[in-house]
């Protein structure tokens, strides 16, 4: 049948209010979270000290050789039950699921960008006599996070599409307000169509912005 423009009259307000503006939390605060973490874990990966590396490698190589959505319910399900007594909202999973997950993609992409300084950088440094640690903090991670920056946009873009696996425990995010309506209007058709355009002007607005910082932060590498 024809369109029901009244269904998503109604329920545009819901799919505002509540979905995108879970998703946007959840995209938020998963993405800082895992900046922090995922720098701190690329400087294991990257360290001499064989335990710190191993450790660092085999917390990449589970984050991103296993599903998001299996990470989701294990930590849901599993995990969290063990370290928290009680009950707990599932948003709570999510944010822990995501962040972590995100952490092991940027740890990867700092990685590449320490990788990608030229060693100069660390000699010049040591030889005006900073500490390894030092030349590290004041001279290679500043650098390499300007040329970053375009992989991290990247990643918040990515993970702006994945939260939506949280829906898979019930964290009301967009996807599930998507899912929510069709269930209560039996009108699967407007729901999603809806869900799928506010998802894609999210993206595109990101990659805008990311587009934007990558003219602004690039420029002053080569003045
Ligand atoms: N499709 C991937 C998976 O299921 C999504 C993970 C991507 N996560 C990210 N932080 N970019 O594992």
């Amino acid at each position: 049948g024809a369109i029901r423009y009244d269904i998503i009259i109604e329920y545009l307000p819901m799919l505002l209010k509540v979905g995108v503006l879970t998703t946007l939390e959840l995209t938020i605060i998963s993405v800082t979270v895992g900046t922090i973490l995922g720098l701190f874990i690329s400087l294991l990966r990257l360290s001499k000290f064989r335990p710190f590396s191993i450790f660092g490698s085999v917390y990449v190589d589970f984050f991103r050789g296993t599903p998001l959505l299996v990470q989701i319910f294990m930590i849901h399900f599993a995990i969290l039950p063990l370290i928290i007594p009680g009950q707990y909202p599932n948003i709570i999973s999510g944010l822990v699921a995501l962040s972590l997950n995100s952490a092991a993609y940027v740890a990867e992409i700092f990685r590449a960008g320490i990788q990608s300084i030229d060693r100069g950088q660390m000699e010049a440094a040591r030889s005006l006599g900073m500490t390894h640690g030092q030349a590290m903090r004041y001279v290679i991670i500043p650098q390499a996070f300007k040329r970053v920056i375009p992989a991290l946009g990247n990643e918040f873009i990515a993970m702006l599409k994945d939260s939506s696996l949280v829906s898979a425990i019930s964290v009301q995010e967009l996807a599930m307000t998507g899912t929510i309506i069709a269930n209560r209007t039996y009108r699967p058709f407007e729901p999603w169509i809806v869900v799928a355009i506010l998802y894609l002007i999210m993206t595109l607005a990101l990659s805008q912005i990311v587009a934007y910082l990558e003219r602004r932060f690039g420029k002053s590498d080569t003045r």
